[in-house]
């Protein structure tokens, strides 16, 4: 289920969180290590933010996943970026197709958005999958765009517009 963030979520997520085969996939802002301070940190500016668009995905138990999304600006403001990652125990279970699916629905249905994308890593096809399994197309390759983990790779674009 996708569910608002709750503070009580810091200590697991902050566990699953920790982990380089996540980290390597995500932006560098992605902290690594990731402490519980960082979880705390993330969660009170998810409950801070209005509107609210970084959830928390969650079993019955606990939180196991984030998903969001960050409105672009000034003439992007009708376009939001996609960001999301799952706790290593969860994956290739289709998760993540679900929740794009689920949540990106849930954007175009709440806010006023043209455009939803997302730029996984070339070294991250399992990303380009989930996002093709949720409807998004493949627009096209920037080469040379990323330089992550002391290397320069090539990343994706992924998309998904209102009306198709
Ligand atoms: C990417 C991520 C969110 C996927 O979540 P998930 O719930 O495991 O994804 P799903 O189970 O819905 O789908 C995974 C698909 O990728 C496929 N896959 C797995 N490894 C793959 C690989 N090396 N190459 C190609 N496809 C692969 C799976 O077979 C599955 O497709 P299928 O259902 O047709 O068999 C998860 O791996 C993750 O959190 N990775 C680290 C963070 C990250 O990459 N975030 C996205 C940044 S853009």
């Amino acid at each position: 289920m996708i569910r608002s963030w709750e503070k009580e979520d810091a200590p697991v997520i902050a566990r699953y969180a920790n982990n380089r085969n996540i980290w390597i996939n995500l932006r560098d802002r992605f902290p690594h290590p990731y402490s519980v301070e960082n979880a705390n940190e993330f969660i009170a500016n998810a409950l801070a933010k209005e509107p609210e668009t970084f959830f928390a995905i969650a079993s019955l138990k606990e939180a196991i996943g984030s998903i969001g999304f960050t409105f672009g600006q000034d003439v992007h403001r009708y376009t939001a970026e996609l960001g999301y990652w799952l706790a290593e125990p969860y994956w290739n279970q289709g998760i993540m197709s679900e929740a794009i699916q689920i949540l990106t629905e849930y954007a175009f249905e709440i806010h006023d958005l043209n455009r939803i994308y997302a730029e996984p890593y070339a070294t991250n096809p399992t990303s380009a999958k989930v996002l093709e399994k949720a409807g998004f197309l493949y627009e096209g390759r920037l080469k040379a765009n990323v330089h992550k983990d002391g290397r320069v790779l090539d990343q994706f674009i992924y998309a998904k517009t209102k009306n198709t």
